[in-house]
């Protein structure tokens, strides 16, 4: 199934000359799955640390309690950043570093790694990109209700604020959350994600309230942050296909896409929800009150998006429940990753193509893209990961499409700089392009961080000269 798919290989040089100069290059990682140190200066719990302590959530019994180790280490990732040839980074803050409880007192030391982190980035040319919610929400919150209760809401609002004032004199790109599909969906809704519950009408209300969540923070932040500051959101996107012509078909590929992508991106762009979205799970529109959908909608730079696969529907003779259209799996011919996600870069094209048609989005980055496949070490100084060198050109070359057709895409980040804790599947699915040994810590660039690097530096020589 992970064969590897033919792509037609331009040089680096012809790949890197079709983005234009300005292009942010980075890569991505998020708190609770590289740093470690989850017990250290004064950081509080997260559901992160909850989840993975309950047996059977997450592949063996996993945690991020240690992870990359990044924590102690960014100095020397960072240096392996600037060797890359990054001029950007993508990183979260965990807000139980900086409010152990979530709210209330605020923990300098916490604050103080975020802020040598930044230094060390602007020192080394690379601009962070903050992400201040990767899914790390405080224990003590969810003992409130977590994203079910309204309350969480206004503390993210109170903690972007914090951030903001101590980091927001350097940090020029802020995203308020990541994926509040998988926070909302897998986390409340399946349950495969923390804190883990299985209700389905609790994952509409946590959505709106991570969408609030959102709408609060913004103007706070606005109000501290520079002028040029951007501000965005990162979303995880699927362009949806159908697989043959039949109504049912073109039916269930509008149920599939409302709720897969204008869940979010309806109240963010639109300031209402998909009309019959509910309806359509068979459950109750979230408790909306007056003023939250005009404060979801304000005005964002940028929007960005985590893409990874497509999603090919085929009708069912009944309209189903919108969370549960009929996919076709596998694909036949198909390449997949280990995460049996298929490898199809038209999707990200279209999908950025479709987004920039159907929103008024005024920038796109891609904020998350990458493929985890089985790397092994063998103690050499680099690892043969060919099938994610060719699944990264691939994308890579989607994306230039799509800037040729005219969608504002100003950056890619590809998921992710190392190896990490990929949440309920713990340590087993790779995603770096740079292989973490978990014993020794030890780094070890992949041949697709080569790749890359070679892609940057042919980006950044012609930058130069023109
Ligand atoms: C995304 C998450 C990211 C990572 C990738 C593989 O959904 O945002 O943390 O796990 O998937």
């Amino acid at each position: 199934m992970t064969s590897i798919p033919t792509v037609s290989f331009q040089a680096v040089e012809d790949l890197a000359a079709r983005f234009p100069t300005g292009f942010f290059w980075g890569a991505a990682t998020s708190s609770y799955q590289v740093e470690g140190a989850v017990a250290e200066d004064g950081r509080g719990p997260s559901i992160w640390d909850d989840f993975s302590a309950t047996p059977g959530r997450v592949v063996d019994g996993q945690s991020g309690a240690q992870a990359a180790d990044h924590y102690h280490r960014y100095r020397e990732d960072v240096a392996l950043m600037a060797r890359l040839g990054l001029n950007a980074y993508r990183f979260s803050i965990a807000w139980p570093r900086v409010l152990p409880e979530g709210r209330g007192l605020v923990n300098q030391a916490g604050l103080d790694f975020y802020d040598r982190l930044v230094d060390a980035l602007l020192e080394a040319g690379i601009q962070p990109f903050v992400t201040l919610y990767h899914w790390d929400l405080p224990s003590a919150l969810e003992h409130e209700g977590g994203w079910r209760a309204r309350s969480t809401a206004y503390a993210f609002a109170d903690y972007a604020e914090v951030v903001a004032r101590r980091l927001g004199d350097r940090v020029l790109h802020w995203m308020t959350l990541n994926e509040p599909w998988c926070s909302a969906y897998l986390g409340y809704g399946i349950g495969v994600h923390a804190p883990g519950l299985r209700d389905r009408q609790a994952a509409v209300d946590a959505a709106h309230h991570l969408l609030l969540a959102h709408g609060l923070a913004l103007p706070r932040m606005r109000a501290i942050l520079p002028a040029q500051a951007q501000i965005g959101t990162a979303q995880v996107l699927v362009k949806v296909y159908g697989a043959d012509e039949r109504p049912e078909t073109q039916r269930d590929v509008a149920l599939a896409h409302a709720f897969s992508n204008r869940w979010f991106l309806d109240p963010l762009y639109r300031g209402c929800y998909p009309e019959g979205l509910f309806a359509a799970l068979g459950l109750n529109p979230p408790p909306i009150e007056e003023g939250d959908l005009e404060l979801i909608a304000a005005p964002l730079d940028f929007l960005g998006v985590n893409n990874y696969s497509r999603m090919l529907v085929r009708g069912s003779p009944e309209p189903p429940l919108a969370d549960q259209c009929r996919t076709v799996s596998p694909v036949p011919n198909a390449c997949y990753t280990d995460m049996a996600w298929e490898i199809f870069p038209q999707g990200l094209r279209d999908l950025l193509l479709d987004v920039s048609r159907e929103y008024p989005v005024q920038r796109l980055y891609v904020t998350e893209n990458g493929a985890a496949f089985p790397d092994e070490w063998d103690g050499g100084e680099t690892v043969h990961d060919p099938r994610r060198v060719a699944y990264l050109a691939s994308y890579i070359n989607a994306c230039a499409e799509a800037l040729e057709q005219g969608a504002p895409l100003c950056g890619y980040f590809v998921w992710s700089l190392l190896d990490n804790f990929e949440w309920a599947e713990g340590y087993r699915k790779r995603f770096g392009i740079v292989y973490v040994d978990y014993a020794s810590q030890r780094r070890v660039m992949k041949e697709s961080a080569h790749w890359y690097a070679a892609l940057l530096q042919s980006f950044h020589a012609r930058s130069r000269c023109c």
